[in-house]
């Protein structure tokens, strides 16, 4: 049978229509009332059962967690609470949930419970939220760049390569690992493996980007990206999902404000497709940050604090300045920071990331030219400073409450610089001649950028650990489902 849903019901106005609804109950009061949710919006349906004209043994089936399908006609509410309710005439039980054993009881879970049933937890409010917030930011980072013209490039999951040079990768292998193959001097023989050379899952597309930008003119990946780096932290996750965008001709300026713009249209976008969940989730942290001392509750609810992103500029800064603030900053000189500021070269941590944005400049802030030595080697060589110091046409955009959200950067597109880049981090330049027959060939200046996905998740819905922002979080030690 046809059924109606829940989101176009809470809605409608014509009274006495014959709907049937199908969904997972919530809760089930005073052997009456049935809170019926499926999805489709935050709120659930109130259906009014008529006990004295229903059989024991169904109502006794009437459990938080079963699902259910209720027909009958949509009537105005009397009591509080909602608009409009179901008068139930038929109940069909389509699945049973034994309330002794359903998890999800109708009472407050931690967040951390909700991770270890994650095949459930999409049932919880919360979690419905965050996963529509997510569809929403997906969708509207689509939107964005078909609007702009940019073609949508699926780069490869398996490569042979290590596009950020850094060697987190997850090698992929069909060699039995009991008994792989030798070569004479001990070392592993990977002409018998699936592909005959060693692979590995991408930890970017960025590389592969770069061939087509260096055609098609704009393009961008969307796809999930690997890293097998041991950081159990509540930013980093080993599976996370990476926006790439890769744009010919564009120089680190361009860069800048096409990173600005996509967040700022995707954080919109967001507010203006999710009010309800945006507001439950608002709600929520409100809720949390009760617990926590004054000082550490966020100085804006989550409303007030997207709209302040959306309202200001990013404040824009090089690697140098950041250095020279953060030298003078009250954590270095009392000593607070765990790693001290001591001059310029040493890589920020987030701690340092962390006062910039929430500290000094309270908004999001994008730091640029950093030094050549600490960053991947595609990217573009500058003139060296007054001082002889080497930069590079880097820039990363730092979010309060979250650091890193974005790295890009200008390409290096010179090919003797590049070349010589590559010798010196010790990337081989013979296997990826393909790489560099771009710089052979028609080389052009080009950028491009690398979005953290969930961390944009993460912001946009005011969550805290990275874990709660994708269905199945995949992180050291950690993957089940
Ligand atoms: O700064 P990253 O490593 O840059 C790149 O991969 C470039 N190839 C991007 C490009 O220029 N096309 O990563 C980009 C972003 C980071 O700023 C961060 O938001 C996110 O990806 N990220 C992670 N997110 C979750 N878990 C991890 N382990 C992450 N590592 C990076
Ligand atoms: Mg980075």
């Amino acid at each position: 049978m046809k059924h109606t849903r829940i989101k176009d019901l809470l809605n409608a106005t014509e009274y006495g229509q014959q709907i049937t609804v199908k969904g997972w109950i919530k809760t089930f009061r005073n052997n009456q009332f049935i809170a019926i949710n499926d999805g489709s919006t935050l709120g659930n349906i109130q259906a009014v059962v008529d006990f004295n004209n229903t059989d024991e043994a169904l109502l006794k089936r009437i459990t938080t967690g079963a699902a259910v399908a209720v027909t009958g006609p949509l009537v105005e509410s009397v009591g509080k609470g909602q608009r409009v309710e179901i008068k139930v005439e038929v109940l069909e039980i389509l699945g049973d949930s034994d309330p002794e054993k359903f998890p999800l009881q109708p009472k407050k879970h931690s967040l951390e419970f909700l991770r270890e049933i994650a095949h459930l937890r999409f049932r919880t409010s919360t979690f419905n939220a965050i996963f529509k917030v997510r569809n929403a930011l997906s969708f509207a980072v689509h939107q964005f760049f078909y609007e702009r013209g940019f073609v949508y490039m699926h780069t490869p999951i398996i490569t042979g390569s290590d596009a950020e040079g850094a060697g987190e990768m997850f090698k992929v292998t069909t060699l039995d690992l009991d008994d792989t193959p030798r070569n004479a001097d001990g070392s592993i023989d990977y002409r018998e493996d699936f592909f005959g050379k060693p692979t590995n899952l991408t930890v970017s597309g960025q590389l592969e980007g770069e061939l087509a930008a260096m055609a098609l003119g704009n393009i961008y990946t969307f796809g999930p990206t690997f890293r097998a780096e041991n950081s159990n932290t509540t930013r980093h996750l080993a599976e996370f999902w990476m926006i790439e965008p890769e744009m010919a001709f564009y120089e680190l300026e361009d860069n800048m404000d096409l990173a600005e713009e996509l967040l700022k249209y995707v954080i919109r976008s967001a507010l203006d497709h999710c009010p309800d969940e945006i507001e439950f989730l608002k709600n929520r942290l409100l809720e949390e940050e009760k617990n926590k001392p004054q000082n550490e509750r966020s100085e804006m609810d989550l409303i007030a604090k997207l709209n302040f992103c959306l309202d200001n500029r990013f404040e824009r800064l090089t690697y140098t300045e950041a250095i020279h603030i953060l030298q003078r900053s009250k954590p270095n000189q009392k000593k607070q920071f765990k790693y001290l500021i001591e001059g310029w070269g040493t890589d920020l941590q987030s701690e340092h990331e962390r006062y910039l944005v929430e500290k000094h400049f309270k908004k999001p802030v994008i730091l640029t030219d950093y030094p050549a030595d600490i960053k991947s080697f595609y990217m573009r060589m500058n003139e060296p400073d007054d001082e002889g110091r080497l930069t590079v046409a880097a820039m990363d955009i730092l979010f309060p409450g979250i650091g890193e959200m974005v790295g890009g950067s200008q390409r290096e597109e010179r090919y003797d610089k590049l070349i010589q880049r590559m010798k010196e981090m010790g990337v081989p330049t013979a296997e990826m001649d393909w790489f560099l027959d771009t710089r052979r060939f028609g080389t052009a200046p080009h950028s491009g950028f690398g979005v953290g996905f969930e961390r944009l998740v993460l912001f946009v819905t005011g969550m805290t650990n990275i874990r709660d922002v994708i269905p199945f979080p995949r992180t050291p030690n950690n993957a089940e489902f």
